[in-house]
């Protein structure tokens, strides 16, 4: 039976944790419950454990329960967290990364998606800083139910009411779906630049710090595909359930996806492949007093150009980089290559694209329909794109 864990933190709300239980046990679900110790003087843990046959979880320190280290052995357990009610407390901590309870800290641990359903009074959910945090965890991929407004526990109406039980469970087990729904597809994304060496020090590259490529290859694994991420150099540590191919150069990288092509169901090309070489590279270090003034180069392998021409039935992704008519030059961009989508964005805005991590991107279909996302951070556009690229696998087979 698949375990999902149900924090609880002390909001008035909290009674109706007990029928988000009550829910997913009855959708098949095995729940366990972590709860913070203000949220233990609502309501007796014994309840809890009532309810689900198993302890709850209140203190990290507490031996005798299991004899692994609880919080990170539930970690890999549990299909899917979700804390339901949220405090403003509760996302603060987990906007900041703090751990000081078995609930917080079992988050920091978690491998599954997160699914947060705040509850508060309507000037705490309001409360710029409380926005913030949820911004926050939003952009680090966390899910939210919203809360709703209505008739509030402080005898008002306004935003801040917990959303209903049946949807927190149903965005629940959406979430789950989503960590299956490329189960048995083969995702092959690029990232990074390349290099293009003059020698054996000096090279010509670009400012991709591989953070969208990365991102893809996550969110791809994330939903149960086997990945295949070839990157040229960046600070990135890939996702250890990722096949990761590091290379450096453009002719390198072409290698690498000519011979991973075959296998994979999508392309995603997100790397920055130099468009140039140098026509001759010189073994070792040139001196500097025989360093060239006029260096001839020559084209690197358009390797986007070439998976389109060979493509058949796979979903192929490219990506454009452009300073202006970013709609119009993508869209050419999209036929020239014989590509399924595109992703464009405008490299000329300060605060998202390259070395950014933040994009504002609009993601184009061969068919014509433009999906903007507006500025969000890479990881939640990574999500948009596999949507996308998701329904177009689908409809392909
Ligand atoms: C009667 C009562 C109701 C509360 N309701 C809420 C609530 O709905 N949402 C919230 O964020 N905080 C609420 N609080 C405040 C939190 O309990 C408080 O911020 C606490 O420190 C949070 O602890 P926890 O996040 O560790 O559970 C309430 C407090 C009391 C006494």
């Amino acid at each position: 039976m698949s375990k999902i864990v149900i924090g609880v933190s002390s909001s008035i709300s909290i009674y109706k944790s007990c029928e988000v239980i009550r829910l997913f046990q009855e959708k098949g679900y095995e729940v366990q419950v972590v709860m913070t110790e203000n949220a233990s003087r609502f309501i007796s843990p014994v309840l809890f454990k009532a309810l689900t046959g198993k302890p709850a979880l209140v203190d990290l320190f507490k031996e005798g329960i299991s004899e692994h280290i609880q919080h990170v052995h539930l970690a890999d357990e549990a299909v899917l967290f979700v804390v339901a009610p949220a405090t403003a407390n509760v996302i603060a901590k987990m906007a900041s990364g703090i751990s000081d309870d078995f609930l917080t800290t079992f988050y920091t641990a978690a491998a599954s998606p997160v699914l947060i359903a705040p509850a508060m009074n309507e000037r705490m959910y309001l409360c710029r800083s409380n926005q913030a945090n949820m911004e926050r965890l939003k952009a680090a991929g966390v899910r939210f139910v919203e809360a709703e407004q209505g008739y509030l526990a402080c005898g008002k109406q306004g935003y801040g009411r917990l959303a209903s039980v049946r949807e927190i469970v149903s965005q629940g087990e959406l979430l789950i779906q989503k960590t299956q729904s490329l189960k048995g597809r083969t995702i092959l994304v690029t990232g990074g630049p390349t290099r293009e060496y003059l020698d054996s020090v000096r090279f010509l590259t670009n400012r991709s710090s591989g953070k969208m490529g990365f991102e893809l290859a996550e969110e791809a694994k994330r939903r149960g595909a086997k990945v295949v991420l070839i990157s040229g150099p960046t600070h990135m540590i890939p996702h250890p359930e990722v096949q990761f191919i590091p290379v450096e150069t453009a002719d390198q990288m072409g290698e690498q996806v000519m011979k991973h092509f075959e296998q994979s169901d999508a392309v995603i090309m997100a790397a920055a492949v130099c468009d140039y070489k140098f026509s001759k590279k010189a073994a070792g270090k040139i001196k500097k007093k025989n360093l060239p003034l006029e260096i001839q180069l020559s084209r690197t392998e358009d390797i986007l150009e070439k998976i389109g021409t060979m493509k058949k039935d796979k979903i192929c992704v490219g990506f454009a980089a452009e300073v202006e008519d970013i709609e119009k030059n993508a869209k050419n961009k999209l036929t020239r290559k014989n590509l399924d989508l595109i992703v464009a964005n405008d490299i000329s805005g300060k605060e998202t694209g390259f070395e950014s991590e933040f994009n504002d991107v609009f993601i184009i279909h061969r068919s014509g329909k433009i999906l903007p996302t507006g500025k969000k951070s890479k990881l939640e556009i990574s999500k948009d794109i596999m949507d996308e690229v998701e329904v177009l696998i689908e409809r392909k087979n």
